[in-house]
C-alpha cells in the first residue's frame, strides 16, 4: 500500500485535521454496519425500528432492538483503528473527531473530544422533555418514565430527526476550517454527515478516504484506501511516526 508524500507531510506538520467515522470503524470490534450484504438495514426496515412513529406505535418493540444492540455493543471492545485516531488527537494540536456511531467505542479507546452525529445508543433520554436518564434498567414490556411522564427512549437520532442541537454546525466549521479531512468507514449515504468531506475539499481540504468498498467520495477523494481502516491507519501513522526519527 502506498502511502503519498503528501498526506505523511500534513500529518507531520500538524495540519489542521477532522475526521469523519462510520459503522465500518467498528466492523472489525464486530459491530455490524448497516449497509451491504451483511448490513442491518438489509435484514431489518429501518422505519420499523429507528423511527419516532415506530416508537409511538410499537415501543417494546423499539426498545427490544436497542436493548439488543446494546447487548452486542457492551461485549466489544475498540479496535487499531480507534486507537490511532486517539493518537492522532494527541499529536496534532488541531484534531476534530465526528462519529456517526452510537456504539461510544472511539470515548472508550480514549479520544477526549468526539461529535457524536446521531447520539449515543448507551445513553436514555425523556421523549418530551429530553432530560437525560442515564443508568437506568428498561423493561421494554413496561417503558419506564421521567416525572414529566414522558417515556425514555434511547439518546439516538432516529430517521427524520434533527440532530443534537450545536452538532452539526460546529462539525461544519471545523471541516470548513480543516486542511486535512478524513473519511473513514462510512457509505457517505446518509446526510448532512456525508456533506462534510465534499465541505472539506470544496473549502480546500486533502480529502482522503479509507473504506473496504467504493462509495460516492471514492472518485472525488484526493487519496482513497481500499481496505479495513484497522489495518490501513496503523499504516499510515507508522509511516509519519518513522518519518519523525528520520
Ligand atoms: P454504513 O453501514 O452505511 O457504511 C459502512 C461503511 O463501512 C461501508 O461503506 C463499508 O464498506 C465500510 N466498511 C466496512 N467494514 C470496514 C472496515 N473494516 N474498514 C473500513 N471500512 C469498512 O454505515 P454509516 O456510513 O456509518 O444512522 O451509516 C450512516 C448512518 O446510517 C448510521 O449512523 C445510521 C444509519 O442509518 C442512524 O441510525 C441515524
Amino acid at each position: 500500500m502506498e502511502i503519498s508524500e503528501r498526506l505523511i507531510d500534513l500529518l507531520r506538520n500538524k495540519a489542521k485535521t477532522a475526521v469523519l467515522t462510520g459503522a465500518g470503524i467498528s466492523a472489525e470490534s464486530g459491530v455490524p454496519t448497516f449497509r451491504g450484504n451483511d448490513g442491518l438495514w438489509n435484514k431489518f426496515n429501518p422505519m420499523e425500528l429507528a423511527s419516532i412513529d415506530a416508537f409511538m406505535e410499537n415501543p417494546k418493540l423499539v426498545w427490544e432492538w436497542y436493548l439488543f444492540r446494546r447487548d452486542v455493543i457492551n461485549k466489544v471492545k475498540p479496535n487499531r483503528g480507534h486507537e490511532i485516531l486517539v493518537e492522532m488527537e494527541k499529536y496534532l494540536p488541531e484534531f476534530t473527531l465526528i462519529t456517526q456511531n452510537v456504539d461510544n467505542l472511539h470515548r472508550e479507546a480514549g479520544s477526549e473530544n468526539v461529535i457524536e452525529l446521531h447520539g449515543n445508543i448507551k445513553r436514555n433520554k425523556c421523549l418530551n422533555c429530553g432530560a437525560p436518564m442515564d443508568d437506568m434498567d428498561i423493561d421494554p414490556e413496561n417503558v419506564p418514565t421521567c416525572d414529566c411522564g414522558g417515556q425514555i427512549r434511547p439518546d439516538v437520532v432516529w430517521f427524520g430527526e434533527m440532530l443534537p442541537e450545536g452538532a452539526i454546525e460546529t462539525s461544519q466549521q471545523k471541516t470548513v476550517e480543516s486542511d486535512l479531512f478524513f473519511s473513514i468507514g462510512t457509505s457517505a449515504e446518509v446526510y448532512p454527515a456525508a456533506q462534510l468531506p465534499v465541505i472539506a475539499q470544496r473549502s480546500g481540504a486533502y480529502l482522503v478516504e479509507i473504506n473496504l468498498t467504493p462509495t460516492p467520495l471514492t472518485q472525488l477523494a484526493d487519496e482513497a484506501f481500499s481496505g479495513k481502516s484497522g489495518e490501513i491507519l496503523p499504516m499510515i501513522w507508522q509511516a509519519v511516526l518513522e518519518r519523525e526519527n528520520d
